[in-house]
This record gives C-alpha cells, sequence and structure tokens, in this order.
C-alpha cells in the first residue's frame, strides 16, 4: 500500500511517497529556513505564503521521485495539528482537493503521533510497550505507547520546550537561529564549565528549561560568558542530562521494552550519544533527516491509522493546538 504524505504544520513544505508505512519511496521538503532566518524566528503569514508557492512543486517533486502516479496511490495523510493555522490550511486543502478529485481515501495525522512513526521508517520495528521522548520545537513529551495509536501522556513541559530552549539560549548567545544546530555546532568547541541549574521536578515525569534558559540569561547580562562555546557546550550537557535521566527513569518505571527518541532535537547528537550510552533499554532513533519535520513520518502514521480504518472526510479541518490523545 502506498501513501502520499504531506506536511507543511510550520515551515517546511514536505510531501513523500512511503509503502506499507514502513518503506520511505520519496521524501521531498522545501525549507523556509534561510527565509526566517533574517526575522530570528518563523513569521507566521510569511510561512503560510511561502506553503502555497511550494505546495504543488513539492508534491510533484514527491511524485516523481518515488516513480509514481496517481493510479499507484492509496491514500493521502496529511497533518492537520498542531501547528500555525495557516500553514496547516495549505496542506490540508492540498490533500482535500487531491482525496476528491481522484477518489483516494484521506487520512488526518497528528504531527506529534508523525514524529513518533518517523521510528518505524529506520529498518528495525518499535515493540510496545514503547516509551517515546518527543522533543521539538513546540513539545518536550514522555508518551507511553502500548500498541499503535494507544497512548498515554506521562509527562510535558510545564514552560518551554526542549527545542524552544535550543533556541532561545542561541539568541542570548548570540548563534543565529535555528538555534539547536547553532548551539550543537558552537558546543563541539567548548566545554561544559559553565554550572547551569537543571530542573529534576522530583516525582513527575514532566520538564522545565526556562530555569537553565534564564539562567544563561543572567550571566549574559552580567558579563559572565567568557567563552560562547563553553556557555553552548554546558547548556547543551544541562538541557541533555536532564531528558536521559528523565527519560530513562521513566522507562524503567512503566517496563517497557524499549525506548523511541523523535522531534527536531532528536537530531541532536550529544542526546543522541547520552541516551544510547545511559540506557540498558534497546533505543530507537530515526535517521537526521527524519528527526526534524517531513511528510515520510506522516505517510508512514498514516498508513498505521488507515490499516485501523481512522479515515477522515472533506470536513477535515486544522486544529492547532491537536492533542495526541485527541486525534
Ligand atoms: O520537530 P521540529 O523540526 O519542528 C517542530 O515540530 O517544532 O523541531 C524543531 C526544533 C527547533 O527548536 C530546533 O532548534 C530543534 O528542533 N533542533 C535541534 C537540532 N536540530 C533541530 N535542537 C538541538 N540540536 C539539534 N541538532
Ligand atoms: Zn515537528
Amino acid at each position: 500500500m502506498r501513501l502520499l504524505g504531506i506536511e507543511t504544520s510550520c515551515d517546511e513544505t514536505a510531501a513523500a511517497v512511503v509503502e506499507d508505512g514502513t518503506k520511505v519511496l520519496s521524501n521531498e521538503i522545501a525549507s523556509q529556513v534561510d527565509i526566517h532566518a533574517r526575522y530570528g524566528g518563523i513569521v507566521p503569514e510569511v510561512a503560510s505564503r511561502q506553503h502555497t508557492l511550494s505546495i504543488i512543486p513539492i508534491i510533484s517533486a514527491a511524485m516523481k521521485g518515488a516513480g509514481v502516479t496517481w493510479d499507484d496511490l492509496d491514500g493521502i495523510a496529511v497533518t492537520s495539528g498542531p501547528g500555525l493555522a495557516g500553514s496547516l490550511l495549505t496542506g490540508v486543502n492540498a490533500a482535500k482537493a487531491i482525496s476528491f478529485a481522484r477518489g483516494l481515501p484521506l487520512i488526518s495525522v497528528n504531527h506529534l503521533e508523525g514524529h513518533i512513526y518517523a521510528n518505524w521508517l529506520s529498518g528495525a520495528l518499535p515493540e510496545f510497550p514503547l516509551l517515546c521522548l518527543i522533543v521539538s520545537g513546540g513539545h518536550s513529551d514522555l508518551v507511553l505507547m502500548r500498541g499503535h495509536g494507544n497512548y498515554t501522556m506521562l509527562g510535558r513541559t510545564r514552560d518551554d520546550a526542549a527545542g524552544e530552549a535550543f533556541d532561545k539560549a542561541a539568541r542570548v548567545l548570540g548563534l543565529g537561529y535555528p538555534g539547536g544546530p547553532a548551539i550543537e555546532k558552537a558546543a563541539t568547541g567548548g566545554n561544559d564549565t559553565v554550572n547551569l541549574p537543571r530542573a529534576w521536578l522530583k516525582g513527575t515525569d514532566d520538564f522545565s528549561f526556562s530555569g537553565v534558559k534564564t539562567a544563561l540569561l543572567r550571566l549574559s547580562e552580567e558579563g559572565k560568558i567568557a567563552s560562547a562555546a563553553d556557555a553552548a557546550a554546558s547548556f547543551q550537557a544541562a538541557v541533555v542530562d536532564v531528558l536521559v535521566t528523565k527519560t530513562i527513569a521513566a522507562a524503567q518505571a512503566n517496563h517497557v521494552r524499549q525506548i523511541a527518541l523523535c522531534g527536531g532535537v532528536a537530531a541532536n547528537k550529544a542526546l543522541r550519544q547520552t541516551l544510547l550510552a545511559r540506557s540498558a533499554l534497546p533505543v530507537l532513533i530515526p535517521p537526521m533527516l527524519l528527526c526534524t519535520d517531513n511528510a515520510a513520518m506522516i505517510a508512514a502514521c498514516g498508513y498505521f491509522r488507515f490499516r485501523d480504518g481512522k479515515v477522515a472526510d472533506l470536513s477535515l479541518d486544522v486544529v492547532p493546538n491537536l492533542k495526541l490523545t485527541e486525534n
């Protein structure tokens, strides 16, 4: 079964063709990062306009890359939330138009669920119960997955998401946008020598990253940051330490078989390496390109939803604050 996936929830216009939810036939991404970089962050209206310009060429490229025609497709999976309303609308309307014109089933996918299903695209299939750490620009969630589509939210961030904290810290250190890759790059030339706080929130699976970000801001305002590289390395170490320690504790407490890492921050090598080194359980991590926003993960998730009979109709609307457990 071949599904076309469409993803436009934030600032990447993406389309992909995936077979049986596990095999990527094509994965095309038009990034807007250079356009938003000049503003130091994503400008929602600019993002929607760019999606409108890129959506048809990117879908055509995905179809061509996979060597398929409309007749070879079995359905269209599209992100309907969470994300920026104007951005989501472009993808959802494109998917509805294709579904209507070609008589193909339409499958609505939660973006966060998509991030989790990036783990089905790397060869080995995840085993349940699975603990998922979703770390992106908008989320830091610990989710227990007992089966396909079966989610229990164990914990979440109480303030900044991990990716958001990376982005803000990079701004404080003058390292540019997007902050995650900028901090990671700067950190390679530095050492973890700046003492930064870690919020453990003991007795819960929740996270908090505003304290470490504010501590960095205070040091910067007081002129106490001698080396941006050391500050970046220390910030990264503090965030990674909390994410890894709490994920391993939740995995043990819930007796899971495996841990799956996903979301844009999962592209961070220090996070990947630390989790792999410290976990006694098998750890699944998608390849870099499938960690950040892409449509292959949406098509993969769409396949398992379709298999369970979860099909949308043309009344599908976007839900900017869609929760993982609501879809
Ligand atoms: O999942 P994603 O592509 O988009 C959202 O759904 O939010 O995640 C984007 C976030 C940004 O905050 C970005 O700074 C962060 O992921 N990120 C990273 C790295 N690459 C992207 N954070 C740390 N290290 C990285 N290498
Ligand atoms: Zn994302």
